[in-house]
């Protein structure tokens, strides 16, 4: 597999400001990381840090990510959330964002599951890192994404879980293409939800999500609870009806307890 190269990224970018300051790495510990700095120094909303390789990439609740090197696409964008957009939506709006952009790149079904997992034919292939950023969480947000695009073999204990585009669809996919129309999508994407408070966004997200009405499992990100996942609150987290209570978690691993139906 090729190497990604800044020139090629760039060419044919549409965007005005998704991707337009533009870090590339063939390998780095992790793009969050990179990007939490280049927060920090004042970069602007929509710089975006991308390598072909990760050597301490970071998943969601402290574990680790790993992908084949020249395989896939990880990368992070800097948010910088206005005061009439909530942070958390920019979790829900990158993981629509990036479905509606291999929706539209490869014609196949993506499907959500809570908190901003993609999967297609049940299987993920692309996990989400929000990591907040200063006072209320306003100052800065970056969005960590890792595309299963190319990689033809995962680890046993991702066996029948974790799958990338290339196996979905039995054809290589161009990764130039594919960032350039996530950055499109990013950015058509927000724009919108800056306009109307992020409600079509959620909607998208919350049609194409498979954790709701199911039996679930919450497990990670506290005490395990069974329940029946019902809906988003309005801050974001997910609403599980257990017995005649209801409890919102914030994070955690969804395991769907009836997953044959
Ligand atoms: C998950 O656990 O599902 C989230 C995985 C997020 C991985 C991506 S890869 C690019 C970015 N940099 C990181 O260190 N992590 C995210």
């Amino acid at each position: 597999m090729a190497a990604l190269r800044k020139e090629a990224l760039y060419e044919g970018l549409t965007t005005r400001s998704f991707g337009r300051k533009l870090f590339v790495f063939s390998e780095i510990d992790s793009t969050n990381a990179c990007a939490r700095t280049l927060a920090e120094i004042g970069n602007p909303e929509g710089t975006v840090v991308i390598a072909d390789y990760q050597t301490a990439g970071r998943g969601r609740l402290g574990r680790t990510w790993n992908a084949e090197p020249r395989s896939n696409l990880l990368f992070s964008v800097l948010f910088r959330p206005s005061a009439r957009f909530p942070a958390w939506h920019t979790s829900y709006l990158v993981s629509e964002a990036v479905a509606q952009a291999v929706q539209r790149s490869l014609d196949i079904r993506v499907a959500t599951k809570w908190p901003n997992d993609l999967l297609v034919d049940g299987r993920k292939f692309c996990g989400i890192l929000l990591e907040t950023m200063g006072p209320a969480e306003r100052t800065a947000c970056v969005a960590g994404v890792g595309i299963n695009v190319n990689q033809d073999n995962f680890p046993a204990d991702l066996a029948g879980k974790a799958t990338s585009l290339k196996l979905a669809t039995g054809k290589s996919v161009d990764r130039v293409s594919l960032f350039q129309t996530v950055m499109a999508s990013l950015e058509s994407l927000y724009e919108a939800a800056d306009r109307d408070t992020g409600a079509a966004m959620l909607k998208s997200w919350m049609d194409r999500c498979t954790t709701f009405g199911r039996p679930v499992q919450v497990s990670g990100g506290g005490p395990a609870l069974d329940g029946t996942a019902v809906g988003l609150s309005d801050d974001g987290g997910l609403i599980i009806r257990h017995g005649d209570r209801m409890t919102t978690v914030y994070a955690g691993d969804v395991t769907i307890s009836d997953p044959a139906t």
